[in-house]
């Protein structure tokens, strides 16, 4: 079961002028599906530069697994940090800043993974790290993005998620 930890992003940040509009805050079923071929695709490169390069040179299954990780999560944040957090337009972009502070942690708990030999500690590290990216992705779905949608204008938000599509490569047309 997915539970919801109060972290530095909160809930009750949400709101504000506009409040949230029910019908700006739900994707359309198209835009979600491109959504998940977005993040698809980082998988597939991730993989392909696996091929690529071999595996990593220490580790076994979760020194393997954690270099996808820290793959497909790099690419979500910096996405995250690089269009959301640096093209809001609003006044103050706090539970922005608090994501961009949690990648932060995440990337450091990826690289300590990443150092780890020792294989039955690195599937601890690996367990912790998916625990907390699922309550990080909560928290943004419950907190951050809807924050967003309050306080930037829908023709902000649109001209972004085409700055994503072509950051992704996923075409909208
Ligand atoms: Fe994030
Ligand atoms: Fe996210």
């Amino acid at each position: 079961m997915r539970r919801l930890r109060r972290g530095s992003v909160n809930a009750s940040e949400v709101g504000g002028p506009g409040g949230r509009a029910a019908d700006r805050g739900a994707p359309t079923i198209t835009d979600a599906l491109r959504g998940e071929h977005g993040a698809l695709y980082a998988l597939f490169d991730a993989m392909r530069k696996m091929l690529d390069s071999g595996p990593p040179a220490f580790g076994g299954l979760a020194g393997l697994l954690g270099t996808l990780l820290a793959s497909v999560l790099h690419s979500h944040a910096s996405i995250e940090d690089g269009i959301l957090l640096a093209g809001f337009t609003g006044a103050e972009p706090g539970p922005l800043e608090a994501m961009e502070e949690e990648h932060r942690g995440i990337e450091a708990r990826l690289e300590r993974l990443g150092r780890e030999r020792d294989e039955a500690r690195a599937r601890e590290l690996l367990e912790e790290l998916l625990e907390a990216a699922r309550d990080h992705f909560e928290r943004e779905e419950v907190a951050v993005f809807p924050f967003a949608e309050a306080h930037m204008e829908h023709a902000d938000l649109l001209r972004l998620g085409e700055e994503w599509a072509g950051r992704r490569g996923v075409r909208t047309g």
